[in-house]
């Protein structure tokens, strides 16, 4: 017998007939934008809602046990709570992206409504399964605070704050002008639209970072009811993109070598997000797994498998100055170090998401994107296009940090949007984020520095070596960067600063917030 499950959305009876995780329900069936898809896993709590007075993970609460509750999401506090909060988080300067900022409200109004004036540990204790990877926490529960004063009666809005019309002095926090939207989960990120006729797209990825791409065999995949299409390497018209270096394959054809975990292998689009991920399941892969190439110096060693075609080495650059050899051996004092950082993921809140449709002459993409007319570049050589045929509009974008320099989902959505005539939303889970966007660069770096009697510097050495992973990205200007920041803040007259960018078959490195600079100047530090 069907089951149906009968529940309370902010305040109007609902059911639904199938058991799935109540963040697809709300999202999907009810269009409530508030709750936010950061995992899907229940490590983010951008999907926070409350049932029955607690703060919950919508994701890993299923329809199922949510029958009989009593659910709000950000869309159902009263007109009071969402002025408050607007005009709270707004005042304290809480929002940045503004992915986290609705999760965070329903962890803080389940706090204030068992507790109308919390001290900064509760409110601390409250917000910890909300991760915010933009402000820092302070500013946030700041804002808890200030909202909870307002909402016992100790503290008045002042409109006009919200509309600028205070005025500013120097040291003064502006009030941002897409705080309202983004505190109510009004404010339009990519996969919070949705178009008629719109088709899910998504990628088979290889299970091995070094193999030979045998077979790909999709007829099982195309049997599948509600598969719409499915493209290989070959329907591309011209299967590379890259931002600087056109290196990166849209996917691996049969025959050819993948380079790392996130190397697509066939694209599908199905009419549900359900039946692509079935699809997915049915295609079968032949691999030959190659042996890997792990780090540096397996990428540096003497007949390493080579990654590329003309070899491993993607980038080098040499900086001088002076003349540093002369400066050492005459300096008074001298010392050398090693050091090494390893790659960091940039855990943007809000995973990759592109949806694409054909728009006059050519297509047009939404996206969550850090450069627009680089996405515009990079899918204009893929497709042999002039560039303006392809329009790519920026929606609200949930963090990047560097990390959305490059497509991700840009590119296939338009594929699959134009070999379909339909729109087609791409959209990463978590894990397909971290396989594939690039990260920060790991680095290895040996400096020897200089100084006379005084302690005054006289000379640097360095070489610096960059993991730049399977395909180069950014290798170049990071790389670059790096060399020319290793002096730190100092004046020196005289260095030779080498620094070199392998290839691996680790996932992509990037750009990534200022990294170059931080990192390469650790020893002047
Ligand atoms: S915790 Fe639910 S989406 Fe991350
Ligand atoms: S404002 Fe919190 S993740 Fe961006």
């Amino acid at each position: 017998m069907e089951e149906i499950f009968r529940f309370t959305v902010n305040g109007e009876e609902r059911e639904c007939r199938t058991e799935q995780p109540l963040l697809r329900y709300l999202r999907d069936e009810l269009r409530l934008t508030s709750v936010k898809d950061g995992c899907s896993e229940g490590a983010c709590g951008t999907c926070t809602i409350i049932i029955d007075g607690k703060a919950v993970r919508s994701c890993i609460m299923s329809t199922k046990k949510a029958a009989g509750k009593n659910i709000i999401t950000t869309e159902g506090l009263s007109l009071r709570e969402k002025e408050a909060f607007v005009y709270a988080f707004g005042r304290a300067g809480a929002v940045q992206c503004g992915f986290c900022i609705p999760g965070m409200v329903m962890s803080a109004k389940a706090l204030i409504d068992q507790n109308p004036a919390p001290t900064e540990e509760e409110i601390k204790k409250a917000i910890r399964g909300n991760i915010c990877r933009c402000t820092g926490y302070k500013k946030i529960i700041e804002g808890i605070d200030l909202a909870a004063r307002i909402l016992r009666g100790e503290l008045e809005i002042d409109e006009a704050v919200e509309e600028g019309e205070r005025g500013y002095a120097v040291g003064d926090s502006a009030f941002r002008v897409d705080v309202r939207e983004k505190v109510l989960g009004e404010g339009e990120y990519v996969d919070d639209v949705v178009m008629p006729g719109m088709l899910y797209g998504g990628a088979v990825r290889t299970e091995y970072p070094r193999a030979r791409i045998v077979k790909i065999d999709t007829e099982g995949a195309r049997a599948l009811p509600g598969v719409v299409c499915i493209l290989k390497a070959e329907d591309v018209p011209r299967n590379k993109v890259g931002h600087i270096q056109q290196d990166w394959d849209v996917m691996i054809a049969e025959g050819d070598i993948t380079r790392c975990i996130g190397d697509a292998l066939c694209l599908i689009a199905a009419e549900s997000p359900l039946i692509l991920e079935e699809a997915k399941k049915l295609v079968k892969v032949e691999y030959e797994v190659l042996p890997l190439v792990h780090n540096i110096h397996e990428a540096m060693a003497e007949g390493a498998p080579r990654i590329h075609e003309n070899g491993n080495l993607c980038q080098k650059r040499h900086v001088t100055r002076g003349d540093a050899k002369k400066a050492l051996a005459e300096s008074k004092y001298k010392v050398t170090e090693s050091f090494t950082t390893p790659f960091t993921e940039h855990a943007f809140m809000e995973p990759e998401c592109g949806l694409a449709f054909p728009y006059k002459d050519g297509v047009k993409v939404l996206t969550s994107d850090q450069g627009v007319y680089d996405t515009r570049k990079e899918i204009a050589y893929m497709l042999e296009w002039d560039p303006d045929r392809i329009v790519v509009e920026n929606k609200l974008v949930g963090g990047g940090f560097g990390g959305k320099e490059d497509v991700t989902v840009q590119h296939t959505s338009v594929l699959l949007a134009l070999k379909t005539g339909r729109p087609v939303k791409v959209k990463f889970s978590r894990q397909e984020s971290i396989n594939f966007h690039p990260k920060r660069h790991a680095m290895e770096g040996t400096f020897t520095l200089g100084c006379d009697e005084n302690g005054i510097f006289t000379g640097l050495d360095c070489e610096i070596y960059f993991d730049t992973g399977a395909y180069a990205s950014l290798c170049g200007p990071v790389l670059e960067r790096a060399c020319t920041h290793s002096v730190g803040p100092y004046c020196y007259q005289n260095t030779d600063i080498r620094g070199f960018g392998y290839y691996t078959n680790n996932p992509p490195r990037g750009p990534s917030g200022a990294s170059a600079y931080a990192r390469a100047n650790l020893p002047s530090r």
